[in-house]
């Protein structure tokens, strides 16, 4: 999953300076015609400095809500209820962290080092998706997130394959398709759920009622309380706006949520004829920046699980690096 649509200033994983954009209107014309013509800039394209800090910000702070996205639902894995839930799950996770993989190597083409990226992400610096920051109590949180967290992510993703800067797109074309499985696969474990106990029907209940407001708050702050979305919009980062995001996923998920048979938690919910789209309630954006800020309930937490597993993993990367050490000097040795 992921996804950020919120733009949240961190200063992590910003490369050092390069030549400032304004200084060569020659080049900003033909960056400007071909960010008009609907062109694609790859790595090797000049590019003004501002664009670059975005997508760096935008693509890391992606690539850090897929890495932290697999820890709620890791913890799931050896409490699965079954050996197919549990083969799919550890599929999903899986998935959760190539595509963080894959995010951080596009990060890299603007310049930027995955070790900076780490650090920005386990020093909290660097944000990431905040609906990652609270508890998965039960084994319908798992299937939820994957109806709504995974639905909510698509949504935001599906405008991300027509993103303007190349590298990042094309990853979002493979991520799209593999998002499109865990929400199918949520929806279809719910759907389980709902034929089953009424005790299985009031966990699938309650895990919506925890996490129905959480994921109308990913699309980020509405957009009247959104500066940087025009830029965005102008650089053809960003081709739709939070709150029509926002609204294509509530008109998605209401027919959704009737056919499995759950009420989603909001009664200001209701299909409005002259607007031909769902009103809803408030969001409570005080929370959801409290949240971003560190203060969620378990940001601590899965910022230490998230230190812990890379300093877990240092040995790995020592012997990949020892293993390159050996083939370069055998390779010497050989060519001598
Ligand atoms: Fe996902
Ligand atoms: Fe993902």
């Amino acid at each position: 999953m992921y996804t950020q649509s919120f733009s949240v200033p961190d200063n992590a994983g910003q490369k050092s300076a390069r030549t400032p954009s304004t200084e060569n209107p020659e080049l900003m014309a033909a960056f400007d015609a071909r960010i008009d013509a609907d062109g694609r800039i790859e790595p090797q394209d000049w590019m003004p400095e501002a664009y670059r800090k975005t997508l760096v910000r935008q693509i890391s702070q992606h690539a850090h809500s897929e890495i932290v996205g697999m820890l709620p639902e890791g913890n799931w894995i050896s409490r699965a209820p079954s050996l197919k839930r549990k083969a799919i799950l550890i599929a999903k996770v899986q998935d959760e962290g190539g595509h963080g993989l894959y995010l951080y190597s596009a990060a890299e083409t603007l310049g930027t080092s995955r070790d900076q990226m780490l650090e920005g992400l386990h020093s909290g610096k660097a944000k990431y998706s905040s609906i990652f920051n609270y508890p998965t109590l039960n084994w319908a949180d798992v299937g939820v997130i994957g109806w709504l967290v995974d639905g909510a992510a698509i949504m935001n993703q599906i405008p991300l394959c027509r993103c303007s800067y190349g590298p990042y797109a094309r990853a979002m074309v493979r991520v799209c398709k593999e998002e499109s499985f865990h929400q199918r696969q949520g929806y279809e474990a719910l759907l389980v759920m709902m034929q089953g106990t009424e005790a299985q029907r009031a966990m699938v209940q309650d895990a919506v009622n925890r996490l129905w407001w959480k994921c109308l708050a990913m699309f980020g702050p509405p957009d009247a309380d959104s500066p940087n979305s025009a830029q965005g919009m102008r650089w053809g980062i960003k081709r739709i706006s939070n709150d029509e995001l926002r609204q294509k996923f509530i008109d998605a998920t209401v027919p959704q949520a009737k056919v499995l048979g759950v009420t989603l938690p909001d009664p200001d919910l209701k299909w409005n004829e002259e607007r031909q789209h769902h009103d809803y309630g408030q969001i409570d954006w005080q929370e959801f920046w409290n949240t971003v800020e560190g203060n969620g309930p378990c940001n601590k937490e899965r910022l230490a699980t998230r230190v812990k597993a890379h300093n877990d993993g240092q040995w790995v990367r020592d012997a990949a690096l020892a293993y390159t050490r050996k083939q370069q000097q055998r390779a010497q040795k050989e060519a001598a």
